[in-house]
């Protein structure tokens, strides 16, 4: 349980679900961590569940000074994940497009800001992985903005992978599906009504359940071993994009 030991990783996103299992696992490798969110409790509780003398720091991915500040002083970045954002579904003659402007501040400028600081600070063979999901390749009703945003991260990590390749640093994207902690799939009851959105996305997944976390960590293990894969999108969602 080695694999990782040495290597700095920051994981922005890590004090919830798909970014803290991230973490999680590159701890228990041997990776120095360094958890990213805006939330204190939640990073505390986060750094608790990590352990591994992790560390964590209080940033807004879409505040550029923000940012700045935190790479400033860190000397070197071999494992670097973007998995912070939201979401949020709406009809586009509803939503006001502000709302999706918010959306893409930090799940798409928010990644471009991090490559931004981080990219001088990596060395050779260092790896930088971006967060999209199944609706840039699977339409998903009243999720315009979103999958627009999914589609440009996409796009976004195979120019880069292209960019970098002369320096030796690996891009690649994870694209989840629908994925939820065992806590929140044990205690989701798919027959109310507010959960008549996640019953309908759960019926398009061939496989006919979510996936866990630790389902999209295996995805950046393979991403941050695998020295020959630069400018992939991986699409861990149960087969969604399939259909
Ligand atoms: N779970 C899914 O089914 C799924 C599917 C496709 C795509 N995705 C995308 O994958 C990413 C991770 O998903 P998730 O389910 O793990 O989300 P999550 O549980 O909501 O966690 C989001 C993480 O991002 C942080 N965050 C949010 N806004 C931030 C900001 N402006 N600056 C810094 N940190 C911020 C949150 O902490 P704070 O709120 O404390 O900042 C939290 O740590 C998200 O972008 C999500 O939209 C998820």
């Amino acid at each position: 349980m080695d694999s990782l030991a040495g290597k700095v990783a920051v994981v922005f996103g890590g004090s919830s679900n798909i970014g803290l299992a991230i973490a999680q696992r590159f701890a228990r490798e041997g990776a120095s961590v360094t958890v990213v969110a805006r939330n204190e409790d939640n990073l505390q509780h986060a750094v608790e569940s990590i352990g591994h003398d992790s560390k964590y720091a209080l940033v807004d991915i879409a505040v550029d000074e923000e940012v700045a500040k935190f790479f400033e002083p860190l000397e070197r970045i071999d494992l670097l994940v973007n998995c912070a954002g939201s979401f949020l579904f709406g009809a586009v003659d509803e939503v006001p497009v502000s709302e999706w402007e918010d959306l893409f501040g930090p799940r798409f400028f928010g990644q471009m800001r991090t490559c931004h600081y981080a990219v001088p600070k990596m060395p050779a063979g260092s790896v930088i992985m971006l967060c999209s999901g199944v609706a840039a390749k699977s339409a998903i009703v009243n999720y315009a903005g979103g999958a627009g945003l999914c589609g440009a991260v996409n796009s976004m990590g195979k120019q880069l992978a292209l960019e970098l390749a002369p320096r030796e640093i690996r891009v690649n994207v994870l694209s989840p599906g629908l994925i939820m902690d065992p806590e929140a799939q044990k205690t989701l009851h798919l027959d109310l009504p507010e959960n008549e959105l996640r019953r309908e996305l759960i019926e398009r997944i061939p496989m006919g359940r979510p996936g866990f976390p630790e389902d999209i960590a295996e995805a950046a293990m393979f991403f941050a071993t695998c020295d020959y894969a630069t400018g992939m999108v991986l699409d861990v969602d149960g087969g969604w994009t399939t259909t």
